[in-house]
């Protein structure tokens, strides 16, 4: 059996390709890696992956095998291109490690073609429809904590607000667990209204009380922290920083819950190519690795925003 393997780029993608690689071998199966995601499989750029090779590299944020956004993929001469490299290496399927974009195409890849294709949720912005944790958000929230940790010092002795804009794309998700655990002030997401004349009187009121130290957390999807941080200085005269941790967010070496999930995701996805099973996504839950149909990526995500919210309320 000859599996090619696409990843993207987060923290734990390492860890990832390290499982697929070493329990396939493990099993007798060849894995092959395609370089920069969709791209190499519709270019044909490869690399043959062994224990070896992947040796080394847990610890180590982004991908050995790099990453591409390749809007071609969603073209019909990208697929056709795609599908006759899959043939050329006699491939037996897919492992497609990505987020919701990445494994939607996945999906229709393999239903255009009658591939055995099985995903692996991964993406900071833990988005994926069916997912409780993707790989590389639990990273990203401790990226983005540090740096809050460290902003916090500067907003206490200098008695600042402060707007950090996190990712997410459209969802609120890293914005609300940032917030939570760096015990911020407020937040700004897709999902839910924002004023900010009322976000500017609770500053006051706080002000008032002797909180002279805010911050506040803006979803990229939502606002941008400049516009916000604006708008607050415009209404309480306050100083206020902006501040964008970008990309950052994407990169750094795992945590060990990262490293774990992208453990029991590598072998997971493994065993289901073994096993045979087709058009599935995996999902670890707390003790069981469950399979879903790879269909699940097309509908959004629940959120629990009114949870983080409510604790929020409660706790600044
Ligand atoms: O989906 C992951 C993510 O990091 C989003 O949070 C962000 O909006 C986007 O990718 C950034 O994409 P790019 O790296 O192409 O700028």
């Amino acid at each position: 059996m000859r599996i090619g393997l696409i990843t993207r780029d987060n923290a734990g993608i390492n860890a990832c390709i390290r499982a697929v690689v070493r329990s396939a071998d493990y099993y007798g199966i060849d894995i092959i890696g395609f370089n920069r995601g969709y791209k190499g499989l519709i270019e044909d750029d490869t690399e043959i992956m062994t224990t070896r090779s992947v040796a080394g590299i847990i610890n180590i944020g982004g991908s050995i095998l790099k990453a591409a956004r390749c809007p071609e993929f969603k073209t019909e001469e990208g697929l056709q291109q795609a599908y006759q490299t899959y043939k050329n290496h006699r491939l037996s399927g897919l492992i497609v490690v990505g987020g919701n974009g990445s494994l939607a195409g996945a999906y229709d890849f393999s239903q255009k073609f009658g591939i055995p294709l099985v995903g692996i949720p991964s993406t900071i912005d833990n988005d994926v429809n069916g997912v409780e944790m993707a790989l590389g958000a639990d990273t990203a929230i401790n990226v983005a904590l540090d740096a809050l940790d460290k902003l916090r010092d500067t907003a206490h002795s200098m008695e600042r607000v402060f707007v950090v804009e996190v990712m997410g794309r459209d969802s609120g998700y890293l914005a609300e667990r940032v917030a939570l655990s760096a015990g911020c002030e407020d937040i700004v997401i897709p999902e839910m209204a924002f004023d900010v004349k009322a976000m500017c009187e609770k500053i006051m009121n706080g002000h008032s009380k002797g909180k002279l130290s805010w911050i506040v957390i803006v979803a990229e999807g939502k606002a941008r922290a400049y516009d916000v941080a604006q708008a607050i200085r415009a209404e309480t005269g306050l100083e206020t920083r902006e501040m964008v941790l970008g990309h950052i967010q994407r990169g750094g070496s795992p945590t060990a819950y990262d490293r774990i999930l992208a453990a029991r995701m590598g072998v997971g996805a493994v065993k289901a190519m073994k096993e045979g099973k087709k058009g599935v996504m995996v999902a670890v839950r707390d003790t069981t690795v469950e399979y879903l149909p790879l269909e699940t990526v097309k509908k959004p995500k629940p959120n629990d925003a009114e949870a983080t919210l409510e604790l929020m309320k409660l706790l600044s």
